[in-house]
């Protein structure tokens, strides 16, 4: 093997040193030749990974929330990644403030020795939903009803442009939950409650990364939450599956199949259990069926604090880390605990109890993705996509899927459409004029929340822009002023924004007293009663459904509300199909296609307008 002269070797030490120091970034010599982008991934990979200590392989494995680190805790721990959890935004909340904190953090990531790269997670998963001003799409429920897979696609493409600009280069979504029992608080984040509809939906996987990871714009999807949370007992979030291993394959893994299959890069734990067992700790689950017999070879991150939940008890023990380590998780979203953490599985490994294998098996698995996701080479935000951050392009996009998602479930005496002149129309209810109401949770905050929360366009507001100026459109939030001179009265009533558990419903499942007292008032008028649904699921409302004349499900639209109205006035005809079946009784819960019960409108059911 040729071997350079001494003075030869000194002069290029010299030269790598001349050069660092000048701030040049490393050279790719022997000591950084990971950094050299002609070289592959898995060669970059291996050449990296031998020069890591145990210390700076286990802060790869490391998430910590944003609010819980200064930049020197991210150097001085070699921190893998961050997160923003719902709601958890910089001040002010602009994608610039965004795109400044995100660079803030990576700065910090890139003044370790090895230069590491953080990578930096949020949940956009109807749009870019944390940062005020961007666009707000239909939550899931909604755009699993217009069965367009392309659309859906056209989404993940117009979120990953808003999330790049502000930085941020990995979405918690999308979730591919089956859900079974609509009691369940996360209903509306579900496409459906047969796979193949989520299946088909994970078309937005492309539209998040693209063809391949590391293209403009491209962020890392995370197929969410492996698996079975959709199918617990009662619908109760974080609940037990308990379903055998032939139906937990058949109904809940064949959207992950099919993510999988678009090159999603990373997957998500479940706090749910199956059959007692909780999934951050099913090494079957995670390892044998998810990376070997489906050959997954991304990254296997665990939910919020969800490694504290193995054992039943608040907090994690040292247990409980090697459990979830050893069972497969890569990496731990452990927001505050995280200083614990990394002492904790430090221990572990020293003591043997978790095997060098994993940890290292692990860092490849998430050093690949910074790397595929050309973090190395462009670690800071790509503020070309600023400009993109609620545009009117992505705006007009996500009204298209507005409309496509309503679902017209009754139309008597086809009262609708409603025609745009010499019209009298009454609007009322709680939910008609408000952005936070039509958004749900998971918008600005994690709940989300009523009120004028960010920019976009009520349902009112879209019906007043459609109606023509010889029509005359009136608002009262009650109903109050209602009278037989109107020609149709419009009634946009549902749920108030929730989020996760704070969403479960295991008692009644009908209207509150407000919305029923709101359309009484309206039928009290004589006047046809259109009621609008604002929900995350169907509601119970077979005993009132005679009294309408017609019922529109609207889900959780998001900021273009305008597309309420292009249905509402006939500018596009309904043509959403729904995607879970809508019950006749609360007591039917769960009720699914093909179960043998009789629903008030079956799954795949909606009408549309005569020619
Ligand atoms: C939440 C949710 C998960 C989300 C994560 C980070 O608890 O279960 O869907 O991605 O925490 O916000």
């Amino acid at each position: 093997m040729h071997r350079s002269p001494p003075r030869f070797l000194a002069l290029g030490l010299l030269t790598a040193l001349l050069v660092t120091a000048a701030g040049g970034g490393a050279a790719a010599d022997a000591t950084t030749d990971y950094l050299d982008p002609g070289r592959s991934v898995r060669d970059r990979v291996d050449r990296l990974l031998s020069r890591m200590s145990l210390d700076e392989k286990i802060g790869q494995m490391t998430q910590a929330e944003r609010q819980n680190v200064t930049h020197d805790d991210i150097t001085r721990y070699r921190l893998g990644s961050l997160l923003s959890g719902g709601g958890s935004v910089p001040s002010p909340n602009t994608p610039e403030a965004w795109a400044d904190m995100y660079d803030g953090f990576q700065r910090a990531a890139l003044a370790t020795p090895l230069r590491v790269p953080l990578v930096y997670g949020v949940d956009a998963v109807h749009g870019h939903n944390n940062v005020v001003g961007a666009t707000i799409f239909p939550h899931n429920i909604g755009l699993g009803a217009t069965r367009d897979p392309r659309l859906v696609q056209r989404i993940g493409a117009a979120t990953a442009e808003e999330v790049s600009g502000t930085g941020v280069d990995w979405n918690f979504a999308p979730c591919l939950c089956v859900a079974r029992n609509d009691r369940w608080g996360r209903t509306y984040e579900s496409f459906g409650e047969v796979p193949e509809l989520p299946a088909a939906m994970s078309s937005i996987v492309t539209g998040f990364q693209g063809p391949r990871l590391g293209g403009p714009a491209s962020v890392l999807a995370t197929a969410k939450h492996y698996i079975g949370d959709g199918g617990t007992t009662g619908g109760t979030d974080q609940g037990d599956t308990r379903v055998s291993e032939a139906e937990l394959r058949r109904i809940h893994l064949p959207p992950f199949q099919a993510a999988l299959r678009r090159g999603a890069g990373s997957v998500m734990i479940s706090y749910s259990s199956w059959n007692g067992v909780k999934l951050h700790g099913h090494r079957y689950l995670i390892t044998d069926l998810l990376k070997k017999e489906l050959g997954f070879t991304g990254l296997v991150v665990s939910d919020y604090n969800g490694i504290d939940q193995i054992d039943g008890q608040p907090g994690f023990t040292a247990e409980e880390v090697r459990t979830a380590i050893n069972a497969g998780i890569d990496m731990v979203m452990v927001p505050s605990e995280w200083r614990r953490f990394i002492a904790t599985l430090k221990d572990e490994v020293e003591a043997g109890r978790v095997p060098m294998a994993r940890i290292d098996d692990a860092n490849r698995r998430i050093l690949t993705k910074k790397f595929e996701l050309g973090l190395f080479e462009r670690p800071l935000t790509d503020r070309r996509y600023l400009r993109t951050v609620g545009s009117a392009e992505h705006r007009a996009l996500a009204r298209q899927a507005v409309a496509a998602s309503q679902v017209l479930l009754k139309n008597r005496g086809n009262v609708l459409p409603l025609g745009r002149d010499r019209n009298k129309i009454f609007v009322a209810g709680k939910s008609a004029d408000d952005i936070g109401i039509q958004s749900g949770g998971w918008t600005i905050t994690w709940q989300g929340s009523a009120g004028p929360i960010t920019p976009g366009t009520t349902i009112l507001q879209g019906i007043r822009q459609t109606a023509g100026p010889s029509s005359t459109v009136t608002y009262s939030k009650d109903g109050t002023g209602v009278d037989g001179s109107y020609k149709a009265a419009v009634a946009v009533v549902g749920e108030t924004p929730y989020a996760e558990f704070f969403g479960d419903r295991p008692g009644a499942m009908g209207l509150d007293e407000e919305d029923l007292a709101t359309i009484a008032r309206l039928r009290a008028s004589g006047v046809p009663v259109i009621v609008v649904l604002v929900s995350g699921r169907p509601l119970d409302v077979s005993a009132q459904l005679p009294g309408w004349d017609a019922l529109l499900a609207s889900w959780l639209p998001g900021t273009e509300g305008r597309g309420v109205a292009d249905v509402l006035f006939g500018t596009v005809r309904p043509t959403g199909k729904l995607p879970v079946t809508w019950m006749n009784d609360v007591g039917q819960q769960p009720i699914n296609r093909g179960d043998g019960q009789r629903p008030l409108f079956p799954y795949g059911y909606g009408l549309t307008y005569r020619r």
